[in-house]
């Protein structure tokens, strides 16, 4: 009888912390979604805080810190004087290759050009239905550079007036045969600019925003995009959890109703031991202990007559 009752609450707890676990876990879900608009809100901050810690130079980019809620996103800043930026250009900065004419509105003393590389985050905040990425969403936009731990700045207008801004992607994963990649320009206010990739790695564009590699979907087999992935993943976590959880409970009632009867039962023996004689019986499937005087006959009910 102990060991039921330790059974029974080992059970219990079990299935009371596994669906705890579960609940917890569905909220989490629920609460980690922002829009990729509050993303780059968030991710001029973390790269303005590479500026707060160091005595940063004009022309230098700085590589800034994202939480670990953001693993795998990369952010940059790079400070420079409006004037300067026109007439030089910046050749070489991560993969974007900036040239002389870049026109900045309204105009400001000092800009930064924000850099964002969303990693394995890039179908999670930009996904593309039909499309599937090729290489990760590199994001350049520029702010107000004068005041380092300013928030919610709004993003300057980036216009370049004679050659194109390039972006020489990194690791692009071929297309499938038959298939050709695009680039893709995601606007801030959330139109789309498709253009024809150069060389196998290279866009070209003459405003900021979000660059890509994409390639029609269509006739790939896989799911098209980590995002569904990943809620494919979380659909089978759930369906399997509950699966699980179900068990547990059912396991439960079945302890807790085997308790009860042996409990039950035990009573009834002991006062048979206590004078009163009671004839076991074979009811159903198990033995047991039936009054001596039977007032009601038992008739078998609904009894099928021919
Ligand atoms: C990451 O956590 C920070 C707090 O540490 C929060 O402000 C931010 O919104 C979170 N980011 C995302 C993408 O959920
Ligand atoms: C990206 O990878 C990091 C670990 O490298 C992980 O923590 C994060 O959840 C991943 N993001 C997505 C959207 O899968
Ligand atoms: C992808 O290709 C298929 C077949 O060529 C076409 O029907 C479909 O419209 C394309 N999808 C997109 C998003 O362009
Ligand atoms: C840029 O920031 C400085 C300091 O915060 C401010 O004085 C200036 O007006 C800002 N410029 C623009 C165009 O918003
Ligand atoms: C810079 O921004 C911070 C935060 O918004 C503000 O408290 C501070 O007064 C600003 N400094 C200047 C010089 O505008
Ligand atoms: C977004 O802005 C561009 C100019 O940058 C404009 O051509 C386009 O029509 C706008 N799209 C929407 C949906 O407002
Ligand atoms: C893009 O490529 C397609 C076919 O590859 C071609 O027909 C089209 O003219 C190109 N567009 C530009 C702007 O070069």
């Amino acid at each position: 009888m102990e060991l039921t009752c330790r059974y029974h609450d080992i059970v219990f707890s079990f299935a009371l912390a596994f669906l705890l676990a579960w609940r917890c876990e569905a909220q989490f879900s629920m609460d980690s979604t922002i829009s990729s608009r509050q993303l780059d809100s968030l991710l001029q901050e973390y790269a303005y805080g590479a500026f707060l810690q160091l005595h940063p130079r004009t022309g230098t980019p700085y590589d800034g810190d994202v939480p670990t809620n953001l693993t795998g996103v990369k952010v940059a800043a790079l400070r420079l004087r409006c004037g300067s930026l026109r007439k030089r250009g910046v050749p070489s900065y991560k993969e974007f290759d900036i040239p002389t004419g870049v026109i900045i509105r309204p105009y400001v003393k000092r800009l930064a050009f924000v850099y964002q590389n969303l990693g394995n985050w890039s179908s999670y905040y930009y996904p593309l239905a039909g499309y599937t990425h090729l290489a990760p969403v590199l994001g350049l936009l520029a702010y107000n550079a004068s005041n380092f731990s300013a928030s919610n700045l709004p993003e300057l207008d980036v216009t370049a007036s004679s050659s194109p801004i390039w972006i020489n992607f990194r690791n692009v994963r071929p297309a499938p045969s038959g298939f050709t990649a695009k680039c893709v320009r995601f606007d801030l206010n959330g139109s789309l600019e498709f253009t024809n990739i150069t060389s196998s790695n290279r866009c070209s564009t003459f405003h900021h925003g979000h660059f890509a590699i994409v390639v029609n979907s269509t006739m790939i087999p896989a799911p098209s995009g980590e995002k569904h992935k990943s809620n494919l993943w979380k659909i089978i976590v759930s369906v399997v959890g509950g699966i699980v959880g179900l068990f547990l409970l059912s396991l439960l009632m079945v302890w807790l109703i085997s308790y009860r009867r042996k409990k039950k039962l035990t009573k009834m023996q002991k006062r048979e031991h206590m004078g009163v004689v009671l004839k076991m019986e074979q009811v159903g499937n198990a033995r047991l202990p039936v009054a001596p005087m039977t007032r009601t006959q038992p008739v078998i009910e609904n009894d099928f007559v021919p």
